[in-house]
């Protein structure tokens, strides 16, 4: 896997951060690179506490990611078109009122009905599931929303937060493409670097979604990059964000 990742803290936290970052990462839904990061991977029965910043980086190997680049770019400009701008407008990430992510509160891109966005609700579930598992939730009834971004050459996204409150507990980042840039979160209490993320195509982020974060601008003469994202609210908060378009997900 040509993953690479950086993680600061990598010892057990600094002293004004006594926190642990875990990586969890996939192939076929083995625990990997365990060698590799030996203080991140702890054994299957250790204790995540409670104070612990959990990433997953799940490979989707079952997953058509061509088909969903494709799919973003054909509804790019009808989205653009037919959907209003959301009250946040693009998150905050810096791509503006005209780009396909300040509609992301107006549609849920799960709903599409193509097999590759069928598959890949599966494989949020499934994956949503791993996490859960590590964190041994109790709760393991949500809402998804789900939208998608695309990026041009010389664009990047600034830092930004999708929730600042327990509503949503968890966000995730699938890439569809490889292209040369990172996807950077920060520490949430003073935001310095906590981890850094490059795009490779077919992977799944999970991070806790109160965690800034952005992405390097993409250089001049690539292609678009694509990603699709999505925050998991738990049921009870889920009501706040009833002008949302949820989709209920068992995970
Ligand atoms: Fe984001």
């Amino acid at each position: 896997m040509s993953f690479s990742t950086i993680i600061n803290n990598g010892k057990g936290g600094t002293e004004s951060h006594p926190l642990r970052y875990w990586l969890f990462s996939w192939d076929s839904k083995s625990i990997s690179h365990a060698e590799s990061f030996p203080l991140l991977c702890p054994s299957s029965n250790s204790q995540v506490g409670a104070n612990d910043i959990v990433f997953a980086c799940f490979k989707l190997e079952r997953i058509d990611n061509t088909a969903l680049y494709q799919l973003v770019l054909k509804k790019e400009r009808g989205l653009i078109e037919e959907l209003p701008v959301g009250s946040q407008i693009d998150g905050g990430n810096g791509l503006g009122k005209d780009s396909l992510t300040a509609r992301f509160e107006a549609y849920n891109f799960l709903d599409f009905d193509e097999q590759c966005v069928t598959d890949l609700l599966i494989y949020i579930q499934e994956c949503c599931r791993i996490y859960g598992n590590i964190l041994r939730l109790s709760t393991r009834r949500g809402f998804i929303q789900c939208w998608a971004n695309v990026m041009r050459p010389g664009q990047g996204m600034s830092k930004h937060q999708h929730m600042d409150t327990s509503d949503s507990f968890l966000s995730g980042i699938i890439t569809v493409c490889t292209r040369p840039t990172k996807t950077i979160l920060f520490h949430h209490q003073d935001e310095t670097l906590a981890a850094e993320f490059p795009t490779n195509e077919g992977y799944l982020l999970l991070f806790p979604a109160y965690l800034p974060h952005g992405v390097t601008k993409l250089p001049e003469g690539e292609n678009e990059r694509v990603t699709i994202a999505f925050d998991l609210f738990v049921e009870s908060k889920a009501r706040s964000f009833h002008k949302r378009p949820l989709k209920e997900l068992e995970y």
